[in-house]
């Protein structure tokens, strides 16, 4: 159970609320009872009544008036609109959390106009397995012990980690972006799988299992990566003959480009 957490309310319980909503559920942090969550269209609320079993509401006051901790899960272009509308019923004693790209702790606290604590947060998609990966930084008005609060909801989804403000855009572009260019990669070497006679389904668990594998070798090891890439490279063998295709393709310097130009991109889903 979270410390002094008997209330959630969920501002915007889309793909990541939900994910959130279902792994707090099912890890035992919170009964769905302790959550409330709001959607901007009745369809949707039902639906997150209907599939998680927690109260939903389209009133974000009265959501927020209920809570200890307002998880804010709308996308950063309603965020604006959201504030103006909880800043009336908002408490100086509630925890605000954010998983809102390129919406930075002094955008939130400047539109709620109170001195809550804010705490920023940018999880990903494998959450939903188990296997997220969120980083959180605090605002001005957090302390550890809010930034600890909020860390227990994400570590329910997996790892967390604690960074610099200055860092959230290019994480949101490097581990929030980052599954997207993995399954481009994994559906690529699934086909590549296919063209050299497997069949798809054989081919895409091979590439996913694989991937996963490695990403567990690099964080159980504590390796490094090259040092991994060096043991599978056998002289005269076919891994040096795949890596060459890489290189001639440009793979390494696509991927650097991919994760510069997201960063670029994740400071601007939303003006100051
Ligand atoms: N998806 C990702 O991979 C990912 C990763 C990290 C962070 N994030 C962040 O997570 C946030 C949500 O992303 P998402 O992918 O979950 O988007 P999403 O599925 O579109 O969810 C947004 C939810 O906000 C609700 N909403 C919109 N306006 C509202 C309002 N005025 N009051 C109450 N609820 C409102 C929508 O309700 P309706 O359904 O009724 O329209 C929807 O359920 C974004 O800020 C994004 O930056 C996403």
């Amino acid at each position: 159970m979270i410390q002094n957490l008997s209330k959630l309310a969920v501002i915007g319980a889309g793909k990541m609320g939900e994910t959130l909503i279902k792994a707090l559920i099912e890890a035992k942090i919170l009964a769905a009872g302790q959550i409330v969550a709001t959607a901007k269209h009745a369809h949707r609320v039902e639906e997150v009544t209907a599939r998680l079993g927690v109260p939903a509401t389209l009133d974000n006051r009265a959501a927020v008036s209920e809570a200890e901790v307002i998880l804010l899960g709308v996308k950063p272009q309603a965020l604006r609109e959201v504030l103006a509308e909880i800043k009336p019923v908002i408490r100086s004693d509630q925890l605000v959390i954010s998983i809102a790209a390129s919406a930075t702790t002094a955008f939130i606290e400047r539109h709620l106009e109170k001195s809550a604590p804010v705490v920023r947060t940018m999880p990903n998609t494998p959450a939903l397995v188990g296997a997220g990966m969120t980083a959180l930084c605090r605002g001005a008005h957090a302390n550890d012990e809010h930034l600890a609060r909020a860390r227990q909801i994400f570590d329910a989804v997996g790892r967390t980690v604690i960074v610099d403000e200055k860092y959230m855009d290019a994480v949101t572009a490097l581990s929030a972006s980052g599954p997207a260019y993995i399954y481009v990669i994994l559906e690529s070497l699934a086909e590549g799988g296919l063209k050299v006679g497997l069949p798809r389904q054989v081919a895409t668990e091979l590439a996913a299992q694989m991937c996963l594998g490695a990403a567990k070798m690099v964080l159980e090891t504590g390796a490094h990566p090259a040092l991994l890439k060096d043991a599978v490279t056998t002289p005269a063998g076919c891994t040096i003959d795949g890596i060459l295709q890489l290189e001639e393709g440009g793979l390494r310097v696509t991927l650097i480009k991919a994760v510069v130009e997201a960063t670029r991109r994740a400071t601007q889903l939303i003006e100051s």
